[in-house]
């Protein structure tokens, strides 16, 4: 089958490239799933350059790409609760670096997989799993519902802007994070925008006096803006900073759950979940895909189509 692989680690995309390799095989509690379209996430070029070198072994050829959308064609002997032809989606990360989502195929635990909303095409189905995710498990870790008021650094990211859905959907006051470019968006979806850098606390305390109840930091290098901000019983967690955990805080990694992931899709098919599109590439623009993500300003999600 057709990938992008790369076949060792390396901080640009010159060990990229395209070409044929074996075909997946499907063992027991897995399924393959044809790639109609894969999303990039900053993990993927950050994989790439070996930042995960020390918790996950790597086998090269690496196929990188951690997020799918795509169509059922084989199954484990174990995972009955698939069909062939089903419609679904992923966040596939697997234990070893080997074998992404960047290819024609892929084989995916069973239980990382949910089906595709209904109201979603493959390109929105294939950026929501990583970033909702990731997104689900810091409003859930920090139990964010009406009557809070919450702070989301880097509001228009991948992340950002599903955790900014999410929370609202929860009842809660959302006042995010971005450029001054994307403030009309955050609007758009029922946030209060504020710029980031030098006096964002002021800003925030501008629209919140009394103080914000949660902060879900996805930008990472936040936390003095984050303990200024925050009332005295206030949570706060980050994807991007392990220190939050020794200021109180939370340290959150996300992880591959299909039936987080099916929630996910329940609150896309009531229309509360939009997942926006940067742009679509091919096999062989996974490098530029790559670049657009390392300026961390794309706005919405890259899409790769195998
Ligand atoms: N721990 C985990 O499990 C986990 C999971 C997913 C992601 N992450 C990490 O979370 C981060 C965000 O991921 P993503 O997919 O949302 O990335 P993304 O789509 O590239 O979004 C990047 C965001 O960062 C904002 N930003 C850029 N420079 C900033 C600055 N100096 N201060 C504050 N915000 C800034 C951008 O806002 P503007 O464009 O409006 O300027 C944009 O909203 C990445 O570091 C990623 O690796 C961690």
């Amino acid at each position: 089958m057709r990938a992008a692989t790369y076949d060792a680690y390396a901080s640009d995309n010159s060990r990229l490239t395209v070409g044929d390799v074996p075909d997946p095989k499907v063992g027991p509690g897995q399924v393959l799933i044809e790639v109609r379209a894969a999303a990039v996430n900053p993990v993927d070029w950050k994989i790439m350059a070996g930042g995960l070198d020390g918790m996950m072994d790597a086998v090269f050829p690496v196929i990188p790409g951690w997020d799918v959308a795509g169509v059922v064609r084989g199954r484990g002997p174990d995972t009955p609760e698939f069909a062939e032809g089903d419609e679904v989606m992923a966040y596939a990360r697997k234990d070893v670096v080997h074998a992404g989502t960047f290819a024609a195929y892929v084989a995916v635990n069973a239980s990382a997989v949910a089906r595709k909303p209904d109201v979603y095409g493959w390109h929105e189905a294939a950026g929501l799993p990583l970033a909702g995710l990731t997104a689900q498990r810091a409003l859930d870790r920090l139990d964010v519902g009406a009557g809070d008021t919450v702070l989301i650094h880097a509001a228009s990211g991948g992340v950002g802007d599903l955790a900014v859905q999410i929370a609202l959907a929860r009842g809660a006051r959302v006042i995010g994070t971005a450029s001054e470019r994307n403030h009309a968006h955050l609007e758009s979806r029922g946030a209060e925008p504020v710029t980031y850098g030098d006096g964002l606390a002021d800003r925030v305390r501008t629209l919140a006096p009394d103080g914000v109840t949660a902060v879900a930091d996805f930008a990472g290098d936040q936390l003095d803006t984050t303990l200024a901000v925050l009332t005295d019983n206030g949570r706060h967690a980050s994807v991007a900073d392990p220190t939050a955990e020794q200021h109180g805080g939370h340290w959150i990694w996300v992880r591959p759950d299909g039936r987080a992931l099916s929630d996910l899709a329940d609150l896309a098919d009531e229309g509360t979940l939009k997942v926006d599109i940067a742009g679509v590439h091919s096999l062989t623009e996974v490098g530029t895909a790559f670049d657009e993500s390392r300026t961390s300003h794309a706005r919405g999600k890259l899409i790769i189509e195998p």
